[in-house]
């Protein structure tokens, strides 16, 4: 493969899909993507990407039935358990993105030790993005760079821009290069709206649950069939 990117963000959808078309419940789609992410993390880390960012569970999804929203907190305080020590051994480090200051506080723990634990690791940073919404994070961003920086400093739209990006949950961490959705929906579903700005996209009609390494690979040949300019020629 030619060209790796940087950072690879993936829009993981399609779980419920996938269970419906098994005559399952929901529930089991997303047990089943929780293989699929396996499988994709180790393959990232084996071709070397920086970043893999991750969309687990949006500012929206909070819309979603009771039932359903705490067995997703739980199956991710389970993976994170389960993993932690595998992704450690792989020199993967953990990090996340979005508000997790109302999540359990149970989750939040284990989230910390996680990134606790891996924080030395120079090989694939592993981002979460957990109660994450695009617009939430700019407006998190903006509230706190009112706050800590001084008005004289923020004087030009460049000085602004520039400011805001030291706000951003993604501070320090290359823009994603490559975006990926499966299940067929083509949309953003509020991921990302700053950092995609140049972004490649990729939409792919597979569910997530049957996502794995070598659909990555297939992305990422892709993308290197792709033309990026920036806006130059
Ligand atoms: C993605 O699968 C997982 C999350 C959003 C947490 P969905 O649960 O959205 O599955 P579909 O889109 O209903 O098939
Ligand atoms: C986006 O998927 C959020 C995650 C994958 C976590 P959704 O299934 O929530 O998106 P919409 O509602 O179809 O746009
Ligand atoms: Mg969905």
């Amino acid at each position: 493969m030619n060209n790796i990117p940087r950072h690879i963000a993936v829009i993981m959808d399609g779980n419920g899909r996938w269970a419906k078309q098994r005559n399952l419940p929901r529930s089991a789609g997303h047990r089943k993507g929780v293989e699929a992410l396996r499988d994709v993390v180790k393959k990232a880390s084996d071709l070397s990407v920086e970043v893999l960012t991750v969309f687990a569970f949006s500012t929206e999804n909070w819309k979603r039935p009771t039932e359903e929203v705490g067995f997703l907190m739980n199956l991710l305080r389970e993976y994170i358990r389960k993993e932690l020590d595998e992704l450690h051994q792989n020199n993967v480090k953990i990090v996340t993105i979005g508000n997790l200051s109302t999540l359990q506080p149970g989750l939040q723990e284990d989230i910390s030790a996680a990134i606790k634990k891996t924080k030395q690791n120079s090989g694939l940073i592993f981002n979460i993005a957990l109660n994450y919404g695009g617009k939430d994070e700019i407006a998190r961003a903006v509230t706190k760079m009112l706050k800590e920086e001084n008005i004289e400093d923020l004087s030009t739209v460049d000085k602004i821009q520039k400011a805001m990006e030291k706000y951003l949950d993604t501070y320090g961490l290359p823009e994603p290069d490559l975006l990926i959705r499966t299940s067929g929906e083509m949309r953003i579903s509020n991921f990302l709206i700053w950092q995609l700005a140049y972004a490649e996209f990729y939409f792919t009609d597979t569910l997530w649950p049957d996502f794995n390494g070598q659909e990555l690979v297939k992305a990422i040949d892709q993308y290197n069939n792709r033309s990026r300019r920036f806006g130059g020629l």
